[in-house]
This record gives structure tokens, sequence and C-alpha cells, in this order.
């Protein structure tokens, strides 16, 4: 038993890195989880590891590869058909410095870390208003002051730039007009929607830098659990009820980008609808 007994999480990308570390943390206070995962030996190892250590059982396993976008309608599906309520979606999972693209079309890290969580968000919009008070947890980043637009055309491509930075950047950006456009359009659901920067944090994030860098630059990040510390708070912090739309870096609210617009936020939400078919 503990303070979030009864509450419904559902995070994606939840088996290593800040994911894990989030739904451990949650699992530690008593909450049902959702692990929304694309290699289910890594999700069964990530639930049997909270399992043993926090002692709650409240955990189920969720098939998703967020680069396809049939694969994230048969997550939602699986998700809506047991009936459970959400009080929290964690749209957690994201990849930096790859290079491609997604199964459903798009540059990888655009598609992946914002095309399909838009949709799956879109698609558990309606269980969430049913659950309110909820909330929408976007795990963005520092990176988004990087971007200073989306280029239309580039998210439809192949990654052109060396490191892959450029287009996650753009993909980070796009995180937190999300948040932005879902608390304009939430409002007054009961369903509110922030993002976040975890922090520099020597997750599995840094997998396609080339060994011997990696360990150096990881050497001196935070851990997976510190950057876990923004996300649990972000989804479920008191003070924060009634608050939306917001960007939060170190549990404390923050300005985001000059380039997060109004605008643009409205303009990257039609787009979003018309490729995923999500509506909206
Ligand atoms: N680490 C940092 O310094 C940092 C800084 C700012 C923001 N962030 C953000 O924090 C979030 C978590 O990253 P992390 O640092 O914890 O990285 P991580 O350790 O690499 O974890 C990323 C998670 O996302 C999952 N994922 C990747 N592609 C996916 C896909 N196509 N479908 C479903 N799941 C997918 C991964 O699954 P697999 O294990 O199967 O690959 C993994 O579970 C990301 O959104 C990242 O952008 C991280």
């Amino acid at each position: 038993m503990g303070d979030l007994d009864g509450r419904t999480f559902l995070i994606t990308g939840a088996n290593t890195g800040i994911g894990l570390e989030t739904a451990r943390a949650l699992a530690g206070r008593g909450a049902r989880l959702f692990l929304a995962v694309r290699s289910e030996e890594r999700g069964r190892q990530a639930i049997e590891e909270i399992a043993t250590q926090t002692g709650n059982r409240n955990l189920e396993l969720l098939s998703l590869d967020l680069g396809d976008l049939d694969s994230v309608r048969r997550c939602a599906e699986t998700f809506l058909a047991t009936g459970a309520p959400l009080h929290v979606l964690i749209n957690n999972a994201g990849l930096a410095g790859a290079h491609g693209m997604t199964a459903s079309g798009f540059e990888i890290a655009f598609g992946t870390n914002h095309v399909g969580p838009f949709l799956l968000t879109a698609l558990l919009l309606d269980r969430l208003r049913l659950s309110a008070p909820a909330r929408i947890v976007n795990v963005a980043s520092v990176a988004h002051y990087n971007a200073s637009g989306i280029d239309w055309n580039a998210v439809r491509r192949r990654t052109r730039s060396f490191t892959g930075m450029r287009e996650y950047s753009v993909s980070k950006l796009a995180n937190v007009l999300h948040a932005q456009e879902l608390g304009r359009r939430l409002d007054g659901t009961g369903v509110t929607a922030c993002a976040l920067h975890p922090g520099t944090i020597a997750s599995d994030i840094w997998r396609r830098v080339p060994w011997p860098l990696r360990p150096l630059m990881t050497r001196r990040m935070k851990s997976p659990r510190e950057g876990a510390r923004t996300s649990v708070y972000c989804a479920t912090a008191p003070e924060l009820a009634g608050e939306t739309g917001g960007y939060y870096v170190d549990c404390r609210p923050q300005a985001p980008a000059a380039s997060a617009t109004l605008t643009l936020a409205g303009e990257l939400w039609r787009r979003s609808s018309e490729w995923t078919a999500a509506g909206g």
C-alpha cells in the first residue's frame, strides 16, 4: 500500500533508463502500472526486477513499437480492452543519434519521439478524460532549445545530419509543442499535460556513441534514478493539479524555447492528426 494505491499509469519505454526508474519509483508507491515496451523479453525482465524489489505485482506488459503506427494502435486497443482507468500517461520512450526512417515513413527521431506518441495519446484521450483528474507527461529535452522550428519536408525523409542531433532537437521541440496544445485543447476536462527535461542522464540513450567516447561522456552524468525525479514529480505532485501546458526542469517550471509558439503548436497538431488519421 502506498499513496498511489488505486492510480493507474502507462509508461512507454519502461524497460531501461529513465522509464525503468520512473516505473520503479511509482511501483514503490503502490501504483498500478502498464509498461509499454518494444521488446517483450526486456519488458518481462523489468517487471520481474521491479516486482521483486517493491513487492508490487500490479504490473502489466504492453507491446509497443512507436515507429510503427499499427503497433501503436494495437497497443492502445490492448490497453483499452482491459477496461482499466488511466490516470497518468507518461510518454517517455525515445531515441537519439539514430539515422533512417520509421516503418510508418517519418524521419526516425521525429517518427519515434513525436508521431507515435501523438497517436498513442490521441487513442487514449477518452480513457484519460473518463479517469480525470488525469495527466499526460511528455519527456522532452533541453535539446528542444536548439530547434528554431520544424521543417515539414525534413520530417518525412531520412535523417540527414551527421550526429542525428538536429533531428532529435526537432522531435523534442515537438514534445513540448504537443504538451502545450494538449493543455489548451483539454482545458476544463480535468486532464492536464506537461513536458519536461529529465537532466543529462547516463542511460542507454547514448548507445550509438562509439566506445571509448561513451564511457568518457557518461561518467559525469546523473544516474537514471535522478533522471526519473522530474517525471515522477510531474506525474504525481499534488501542487500540479490544475497546472497545464508547462515545461519543467529539476521539478520546477521553466520557460520553453521561443520557437515553441502557439501557431507552431497548432500547425503541428493539425499535421500530426492528418498523418495519423487521429482526428482532433
Ligand atoms: N538521457 C538523457 O540525458 C536525456 C536527456 C533529455 C531527454 N531524455 C529523454 O528521456 C527519455 C528516456 O530516455 P533514456 O535516457 O531513458 O534512454 P534509454 O535508456 O535509451 O531508454 C529509451 C527507451 O525508449 C524505448 N524506445 C526506443 N525506441 C522505441 C520505439 N520505437 N518503440 C518503443 N520504445 C522505444 C527504448 O526501448 P529499447 O530498450 O527496446 O531500445 C527504451 O526503453 C527519452 O524521451 C529521451 O529523449 C533523455
